[in-house]
């Protein structure tokens, strides 16, 4: 795309993407004008909170900012800086704040500097409310349904004094081709789908991501094979609920449908996907898994807990026992798949009865690796109205002991492989240890193996000589494969 040749001066266009190319030829401007001052162009940060569809989002921010002539850094403490938000747990709110804090402190030094927030937290009205009397130093404020925009409300921020704020209640829109700057060059996230319709009853992402819309599979497919072009060897699609990918659309498919399509892409080595909902998870996907070459053996399946009372009351739709048949169905098809999941402690009218049940479905299930979080309470949530809350502290204990048992059979499973041959994907330069590079395993897991930066982005078959915990140290047993 050559930016230069826009005409600036004419009207914006009224199409997508072209408005958004019109406006990032339009901040090249400002950012020239900058460099004419200066002398150096302007720097701009963006920091990520939360999941990988919020890191997704943030590679197109970045993408946006590099096309208009920033130089991207990691230095919060530079000409332009931008917080992309999460608000699933009440901890993530609060380091958004915190760290606010900080960028006033390089902006009363830099007076120049843009501040901008947008993502998950920005959805929520009480946040709004809250920034506007207390963070008044930030220049831009946006939401999640609108962030396709952000070329143009960066350049309406370039362009004006105050505060700009521009948050949607929903959208139906999905806008395609915009720029994208990926952080790794060999592997990359895909949205295929946006939103969630579950509303499990502790959940705010349904508030603040909206209704579940999936993209067409040929706009998926086709990103893919550009991708691939440019050198990705493993791509991971994302949504809050894959499960349900396709359904809504004119022509409805299945996610096992589109697995297979992308399965066909030529070049591609890896596949993966998140999330997974149980409830949703058809055999036609087991059998689909079951058959590919290229989709990893690893399936992150969010159990929230061992109750079949609490997942009711959470909304799940899928009992305790359901889960457990439906684990034994995939490792029945798939023996060497690595199941991880998702835990929450403390549900509200949780009881110690119920969480023995969550801790005996993880010795059940004996999950590869498991996230476990503590409850907490969003406001405009059903459990957030559910009257029998738990005080954090009387949380904690069960939380531990809780903890210890996930790492314990985390710790056992990852055991299992020791003197395996597997295939690992270079990821990076070990930074801890000189001389090693540390890669992954088609079932999640990492291994250290001696080499350098130039085995980055290869796929390797590696013996994995000695396990440490939840990771293995290992060795390339013959040269790279050429890609
Ligand atoms: N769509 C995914 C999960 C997205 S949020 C799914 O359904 O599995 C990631 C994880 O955060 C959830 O699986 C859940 O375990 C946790 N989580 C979500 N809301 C939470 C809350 N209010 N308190 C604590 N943990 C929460
Ligand atoms: Fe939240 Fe449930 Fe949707 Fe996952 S499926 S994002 S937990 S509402
Ligand atoms: Fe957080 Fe939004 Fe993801 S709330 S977990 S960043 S969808």
């Amino acid at each position: 795309m050559d930016f230069n040749s826009f005409d600036i001066s004419a009207e914006a266009p009224i199409e997508e993407p072209a408005r958004q190319y019109y406006f990032i030829a339009r901040c090249r401007r400002h950012v020239t004008d900058f460099f004419e001052k200066n002398h150096r162009y302007p720097t701009a940060c963006v920091t990520t909170f939360g999941c990988q569809m919020n890191a997704r989002d943030s590679e197109k921010l970045a993408g946006i900012l590099r096309q208009a002539g920033y130089v991207l850094t990691e230095d919060e403490n530079s000409d332009f800086v931008i917080f992309n938000t999460c608000t699933v747990r009440d901890n993530a709110d609060q380091r958004v704040y915190g760290r606010l804090g900080e960028l006033n402190g390089y902006k009363r030094r830099n007076p120049k500097m843009k501040i901008a927030l947008c993502g998950c937290m920005m959805q929520e009205p009480d946040v709004i409310e809250k920034l506007k009397k207390s963070y008044s130093f930030v220049d831009l404020i946006f939401g999640t349904h609108n962030i396709y925009k952000f070329a143009e409300l960066l350049c309406t921020s370039l362009e004006t004094q105050g505060t700009i704020i521009d948050i949607w209640k929903d959208t139906d829109r999905i806008v395609e081709d915009l720029p994208v700057e990926r952080k790794y060059p060999f592997k990359s996230g895909i949205n295929i789908m946006f939103g969630c319709d579950n509303f499990c009853s502790y959940c705010i992402v349904p508030y603040v991501r909206g209704r579940e819309r999936s993209r067409e599979p040929k706009d998926i497919l086709r990103e893919i094979e550009r991708l691939v072009d440019d050198g990705v060897a493993e791509v991971m699609l994302l949504g809050q609920n894959v499960n349900s990918y396709g359904k809504n659309l004119e022509v409805p498919v299945t996610f096992a449908q589109l697995l297979r399509e992308v399965e066909r892409i030529e070049g591609l080595r890896r596949i993966r996907f998140m999330t997974s909902h149980p409830k949703d998870l058809s055999d036609e996907l087991i059998q689909v898994m079951k058959e590919s070459k290229k989709i990893c053996r690893h399936l992150h399946l969010p159990l929230q807990s061992g109750s079949t009372r609490i997942l009711q009351r959470m909304n799940r739709r899928y009992t305790a026992e359901q889960y457990l048949e439906l684990v034994r169905r995939i490792r029945r098809e798939i023996p060497d798949i690595a199941i991880t999941t998702d835990i929450i402690v403390g549900f509200p009218g949780e009881t110690p009865e119920d969480l023995e049940q969550t801790i005996d479905m993880v010795r059940k299930v004996k999950f590869d690796n498991a996230f476990t979080f503590i409850y907490s309470r969003r406001t405009g949530t059903p459990a957030a109205a559910m009257e029998d809350q738990i005080p954090e502290a009387q949380v904690k204990e069960g939380f531990d002991r809780l903890l210890r048992v996930v790492q314990e059979t985390a710790r056992e499973q990852a055991a299992k492989h020791r003197g395996k041959i597997m295939e690992a994907l270079i990821e990076e330069v070990n930074e801890s240890t000189p001389g090693y590079v540390t890669g992954r395993l088609s079932n999640n897991m990492i291994v250290h193996i001696p080499g350098n930066e130039r085995l980055i982005g290869k796929l390797l078959p590696v013996s994995l000589d000695e396990c440490r915990g939840f990771y293995y140290i290992g060795h390339a047993v013959s040269g790279p494969k050429e890609n």
